[in-house]
């Protein structure tokens, strides 16, 4: 069988068949263990990446252009050197996949002395909440100060990459997914502070337990509209707070106790995404100290309780992955499961005993396929590497 370096090159090839001397990179996709929506509100999270990538191949022209091709779409882009960075060229760019990418080049603010010609081959699925635009940004940024022998930090990276989202896709998500692909840590997840971007890699028993993700295949319209607007109700509650004299800079600052005066100031909308967020840096801080004790049940119920808080009170589940979670909850060996990702779709992650995976898959198959009259994908998730360069 032809190893992953083979299918990479021979894919890169065959969209530009005169390459030579092409570098070879690997960027994860991130799995979410807990802690949703608390990274824009300076809560900590508990992500990881993970054994789904993309493969970026580059390779230097002498055209002046820079190319993109992908193993995911027929069309391919190309922006002549000297055009990077005029008004016309980002806008064109705006409707098209490889909007990541051409980002990162222009942020990445290189010289750049020759065209390059990249390909992108993919494992990871797009669109099923694996941050697979998080992970083509992150990679290419990576591949690009690799090529041209520049250090930066990890944490200034994934900051790049997130403006990227910010100013290119305009998303203006937070740092978990890029920080996550950047530092994993095989067999670990990250417990990254959004405050002050410090990540504490914590071991997780992969022996034991497996994370494994189910995809509603639904991809509602309000993904990108629903997300910013979550983001400005919480900013709107976290100004509230402040002016009835809450010092705090967030709001995740707040504590689990402040929750009932919170509810005398705050407005029905207000309060209810101000609980979620408060509950699930709560949730995030236990969850890592009982993972680490090895209480695996504990552990799993807050993740059902993540999914409670995330439905009920922060409005961005469906109720397809309401019933998903359903499920999961009734089929023995699963420890917790819950909506992961921005929502409004996307997938369910739960965590299965290994002894289990088999008969949880076959059964939340069975159950899907009776509701929706569709398979599902699903996806075990094993704790990889972060970004880096295979050859
Ligand atoms: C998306 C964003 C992340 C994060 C999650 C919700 O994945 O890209 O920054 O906000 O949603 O937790």
């Amino acid at each position: 069988m032809d190893s992953i370096t083979d299918i990479v090159v021979a894919h890169h090839r065959e969209h530009f068949p005169k390459s030579s001397d092409c570098a070879i990179f690997a960027s994860p996709g991130r799995i979410n263990i807990i802690g949703e929506h608390i990274d824009y509100n300076g809560g900590t999270v508990f992500p990881a990446a993970i054994d789904k990538h993309i493969y970026i191949c580059v390779s230097r022209n002498n055209d002046g252009i820079i190319r993109f091709a992908s193993s995911n779409h027929k069309e391919t882009g190309e922006v002549a050197i000297k055009n990077l960075h005029t008004p016309y060229t980002q806008e064109h760019a705006l409707r098209m996949w490889w909007v990541y990418p051409f980002g990162a080049c222009v942020l990445s603010n290189i010289e750049f002395e020759s065209g390059l010609d990249f390909s992108f081959y993919s494992t990871l699925p797009v669109g099923a909440g694996m941050s697979s635009s998080a992970s083509i940004t992150v990679g290419t940024l990576y591949a690009l100060y690799s090529l041209y022998d520049k250090k930066i930090k990890n944490t200034d990276l994934a900051l790049q990459a997130q403006r990227v989202e910010w100013d290119f896709a305009g998303v203006r998500c937070g740092i978990m997914d890029q920080m996550a692909i950047i530092n994993g840590k095989k067999g670990h997840a990250l417990m990254l502070n959004t405050q002050n971007l410090e990540c504490r890699l914590i071991p997780v028993d992969t022996a034991a337990v497996r994370f494994v993700l189910v995809n509603s295949g639904v991809k509602h319209s309000l993904r990108e509209s629903g997300y910013n607007d979550r983001r400005r109700e919480c900013e709107r509650a976290l100004i509230m707070l402040q002016k009835s004299g809450f010092s705090i800079q967030h709001l995740c600052d707040c504590s689990i106790d402040d929750l009932t005066t919170i509810q005398n100031i705050l407005p029905h909308t207000e309060y209810r995404r101000a609980y979620h967020v408060i509950s699930e840096h709560h949730r995030v801080l236990q969850f890592a100290d009982e993972i680490q004790k090895y209480n695996l049940s504990k552990a799993g119920e807050l993740l059902f309780k993540s999914h409670q808080s995330l439905s009920a009170y922060y409005e961005v589940s469906i109720p397809l992955i309401d019933e998903m979670v359903e499920w999961a909850s009734e089929i023995d060996g699963v420890y917790g499961s819950r909506l992961m990702g921005g929502g409004f779709g996307g997938c369910t992650i739960s965590m299965v005993a290994l002894y289990a995976v088999e008969h949880f898959t076959k059964t939340i198959a069975q159950k899907f396929k009776k509701k929706e009259n569709r398979m599902p994908e699903i996806y075990e998730c094993t704790l990889e590497d972060g970004t880096h360069r295979i050859e």
